[in-house]
């Protein structure tokens, strides 16, 4: 299983994403969605929170996610959930797009809501923790931060696009940063080529080239 949570920085998109590819592999997802990442929602998606499960609404909505059986998601007030104890059986976690206020709460251990007591409880349990911060420029305070959190364990993959693969629309490059952790998730996708599939396929036309 593997925890999910959304926060308030720019790009809930990346986030949304890779909850519906974890679903498509078949994987179990337990989600949280800040406050902050709906208002996020609403103005850069133009979705409005709704219902007990407004997370499972929106996947519903885009019809993107082949099902949401394996979809829990949880208040981010909820400290009761299991995503608070050490003894919950979550193997990752990911923070997509990870805001600096809760990058600087993690790399402070100021666990003060869901999303922050689990990217604390998976430091100290030494799981694998995957923060993608998004914000520019960096100021000391955000680099220390990240720094703090890469000593303590945790992986930063900032959502920085490879241009390599050729993006031509933002899907595809929402889909480039969601491909990147899920290779570090050990989760195979088909979201973007890899170089070396992408060097393969254009070795025959550089031959090609060569030969004329
Ligand atoms: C439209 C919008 C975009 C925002 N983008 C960012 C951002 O890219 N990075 C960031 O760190 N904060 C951003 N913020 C500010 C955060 O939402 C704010 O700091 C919030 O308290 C974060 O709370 P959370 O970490 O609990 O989700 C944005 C806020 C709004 C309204």
């Amino acid at each position: 299983m593997i925890a999910v949570a959304i926060t308030g920085a720019s790009g809930p998109l990346l986030g949304i994403r890779l909850i519906e590819e974890l679903l498509n592999s078949g994987e179990a997802v337990y989600a949280v969605v800040s406050e902050a990442a709906w208002s996020v929602i609403a103005h850069e998606l133009s979705y409005r929170k709704a219902g007990p499960a407004p997370l499972a609404a929106l996947l519903l909505k885009r019809g993107k996610a082949s099902s949401l059986k394996l979809l829990k998601e949880f208040d981010p007030h909820d400290l009761f959930s299991p995503l608070a104890s050490g003894s919950s059986p979550f193997g990752a976690m990911v923070v997509v797009p990870c805001s600096m206020k809760t990058l600087s709460a993690a790399a402070s251990g100021y666990a003060d809501s869901l999303i922050t007591r689990a990217c604390d409880v998976a430091l100290k349990e030494k799981r694998k923790l995957i923060l993608v911060p998004r914000e520019t420029p960096l100021s000391a305070i955000h680099l220390e931060n990240m720094l703090r959190l890469s000593r303590a364990g945790a992986t930063i993959l900032p959502p920085v696009m490879g241009f390599y693969s050729g993006p031509k629309t933002i899907g595809d490059m929402v889909d480039f940063v969601t491909g990147k952790i899920l290779n570090l998730l050990g989760i195979k996708h088909r979201l973007f080529k890899s170089w070396e599939e992408q060097a393969s396929a254009a070795a025959p036309k550089a031959k090609k080239r060569g030969a004329a």
